[in-house]
């Protein structure tokens, strides 16, 4: 299986509005060869990049919610009527509480949705690895949206984090993400590893996010 590189836009003003479809845009043209590229787009745009681009489509965030008397609130299954694929779920930004956690991740099943659950720690890890999601991503919450890239200030956990979520759950993968930015982070996550990144303001700030991603998949 290709590693998975999944670009979170976050809610950046250079990535929201009519900024994400042309990323999306821009970014389903990449060669996707040798890595998977996946797009997370903001909730108010995800169903245009979803429909209108040939780019995977994973949303933020998604609730404990089935359709039905709810409001203002992201269903799992009005996601997959729209075309997305996954979901990250659990994002530092975004907490969501072990017992919702859990039931999300089964709703998700059900509905065929992937899930990226994030974590910050190895015992945030060890807990999440229990509801068996298809991919645990470790985020240390200090890093994201610095420079300092998790592999290079991180290494040993991830490396922990690898071998943990092995003995737990086998058919779980792990990513890694918070201050990727290069070539070399990708190249050190995947030999530490990991099946893949999470990458957000190095690609979703950049004059051309589509140049910063060519030049990491080089
Ligand atoms: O969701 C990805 C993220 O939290 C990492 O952010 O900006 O450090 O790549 P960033």
């Amino acid at each position: 299986m290709k590693p998975l590189i999944l670009v979170n836009l976050k809610l950046y003003k250079e990535s929201t509005g009519e900024r994400a479809l042309e990323i999306a845009k821009s970014i389903s043209k990449v060669n996707r060869n040798k890595y998977q590229i996946i797009l997370a787009p903001s909730l108010l745009t995800i169903k245009e990049v979803a429909q209108k681009t040939k780019v995977m489509v994973f949303s933020q965030h998604t609730d404990f919610v089935e359709l039905g008397a709810h409001t203002g609130r992201v269903s799992a299954e009005e996601l997959k009527q729209i075309g997305v694929k996954g979901t990250i779920l659990n994002h530092s930004e975004r907490k969501i509480p072990l017992k919702y956690l859990q039931k999300i991740i089964e709703i998700c099943k059900k509905n065929k949705l992937m899930t990226v659950v994030c974590a910050s720690t190895l015992f945030e890890i060890k807990k999440i690895a229990k509801f068996y999601p298809d991919y645990i991503a470790y985020e240390p919450k200090k890093l994201i949206g610095s420079e300092v890239s998790v592999t290079e200030a991180k290494p040993e956990i991830i490396v922990k984090a690898v071998s943990l979520v092995k003995k737990i759950s086998k058919k779980t993968k792990v990513l890694c993400g918070a201050g990727v930015h290069s070539k070399e982070d990708l190249g050190q996550a995947l030999l530490l590893g990991t099946s893949g990144v999470l990458i957000a303001h190095a690609i979703a700030k950049a004059k051309d996010p589509k140049k910063v991603l060519e030049e990491m998949l080089m």
